[in-house]
């Protein structure tokens, strides 16, 4: 299928689904996880958001995700992260799934985010579970401490740690009515996001994946668009 055919289809549907990963925002300047910049230090992200990471050196992990949370508080959406918004507006039933934490969906105009992995600007007592919102770029002190005295964590979700189950079954029960499913920039290979695909696909919906590389289910989609996203995804979701 090609971009024009993707394009009629999205047009025409009455249910949709996008998922996006980190690739989205790369054009607005976060580093993707896998691709070059998601260095840190010389530590890869896949060895700090753990919790054994969080547990083995608290301080370490936090000065990580204060690093991230001040590139994006420079950061503003893209064109990508527009046009999503835009075509919510205008289908009867959307819903975007993101892996990210960001929050530039949101600021973007996207109301019907479902966010899988968390939220960057929500910090969770370690202790009480209570979560609050902390928009500062740059915390003090760091680690942050709640008001029971217990350091903080960021209120994301962890390799290992299980999904929220409220935004899990939202996004599954989406993927499995929908008519057109996007994959926009992620990698797919962080389960179970990934496997919202193939819960479309199996159900009846076209696939369309978006991505500046080959991945490993591009053989499998019913269409995959090369580029950035945001320049693809303006031309593709244009009314
Ligand atoms: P990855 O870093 O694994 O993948 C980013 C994808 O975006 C790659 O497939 C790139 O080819 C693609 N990409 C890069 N720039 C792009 C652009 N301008 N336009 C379109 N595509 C572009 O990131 P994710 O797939 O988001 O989870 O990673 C998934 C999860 O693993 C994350 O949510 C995070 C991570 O570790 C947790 O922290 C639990």
């Amino acid at each position: 299928m090609n971009i024009e055919e993707a394009r009629g289809r999205i047009a025409a549907a009455q249910r949709i689904v996008a998922l996006t990963g980190s690739g989205i925002s790369a054009e607005s300047g976060i580093p993707t996880f896998r691709g070059p910049g998601g260095l840190w230090r010389n530590f890869r992200p896949e060895d700090l958001a753990t919790p054994q990471a969080f547990r083995r050196d608290p301080q370490l992990v936090w000065e990580w995700y204060d690093w991230r949370r001040s590139l994006i508080a420079q950061a503003n959406p893209n064109a990508g992260h527009i046009a999503l918004a835009e075509l919510e507006q205008r289908t009867p039933s959307f819903t975007l799934v993101t892996q990210n934490v960001d929050g530039l969906h949101a600021r973007a105009g996207s109301v019907n985010v479902v966010r899988l992995h968390g939220d960057i600007w929500t910090l969770r007592c370690t202790r009480c579970e209570r979560s609050w919102e902390d928009m500062r770029a740059s915390l003090d002190p760091l680690p942050p401490i709640c008001e029971c005295g217990a350091m903080a964590r960021p209120g994301v979700v962890w390799f290992g740690e299980p999904l929220p189950t409220r935004e899990w079954n939202i996004a599954a029960q989406a993927s499995h009515q929908s008519e057109v499913f996007l994959i926009i920039g992620t990698s797919a290979v962080v389960q179970p996001a990934a496997s919202l695909a193939g819960v479309a696909q199996d159900a009846g919906a076209i696939v369309i994946e978006v991505n500046a590389a080959q991945t490993e289910i591009s053989d499998w989609v019913d269409c995959h668009l090369e580029g950035n996203a945001s320049e693809i995804l303006p031309l593709l979701l244009a009314p």
